[in-house]
């Protein structure tokens, strides 16, 4: 087994629905209208979904459709983090829950790269995708519950603003423009 199909495999399976709802009440507490958190725990809500779509999609296009959705909303959120946030964290004094976060992401990416290979109504893409989708579970449930719940807490209030417009932008360097704005009232 690869390193990186460790790192998947280590963090499934995830914890409890309810430890999860918990972690999120908990991220939305912090969280204020707009803010980069905020707009990452839209995002989250967003991947969920897209992950949801492309499980349900009953024909190829559906399915094929579904997946570039699920890739770009993934991709875009994953660099987002990565190039705003998870410096952050290690800026932060949390670079062991940094150095996590970006290889949790890495095999998230491997492994969504290895879906594309795989026959879009086969068992074996319903497996890897069920694989990925807890992994991403699992590492949304360490952002929301304890690694971004430090940053907000240690990250000064004056650089707060900064990454709020360093995750927007990064966002929608990827996704376009408009689309990473909270519309969600938290
Ligand atoms: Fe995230």
């Amino acid at each position: 087994m690869s390193v990186l199909d460790k790192v998947v495999a280590a963090v499934t399976p995830p914890e409890s629905d309810k430890a999860r709802a918990e972690a999120r009440a908990k991220a939305r507490a912090a969280a204020r209208p707009g803010d980069w958190l905020s707009m990452v725990l839209e995002h989250h809500v967003q991947i969920e979904q897209a992950f949801a779509d492309v499980k349900s999609a009953t024909t190829l296009a559906a399915r094929l459709s579904a997946q570039k959705t699920l890739a770009v909303i993934l991709t875009g959120h994953s660099n987002a983090e990565e190039s705003a946030l998870y410096p952050a964290l290690a800026g932060a004094d949390e670079k062991s829950h940094a150095t996590s976060a970006y290889a949790e992401q890495a095999a998230a990416k491997t492994q969504m790269g290895l879906l594309e290979r795989l026959a879009p109504m086969s068992q074996d893409y319903l497996d890897k995708l069920e694989h990925i989708r807890g992994a991403v579970a699992h590492h949304v449930y360490e952002e929301e519950g304890n690694w971004f719940l430090e940053l907000k807490e240690k990250v000064p209030a004056e650089q707060q603003a900064k990454l709020t417009e360093r995750y927007a932008e990064e966002f929608e360097r990827y996704v376009g423009e408009g689309v990473g704005r909270s519309t969600v009232e938290i």
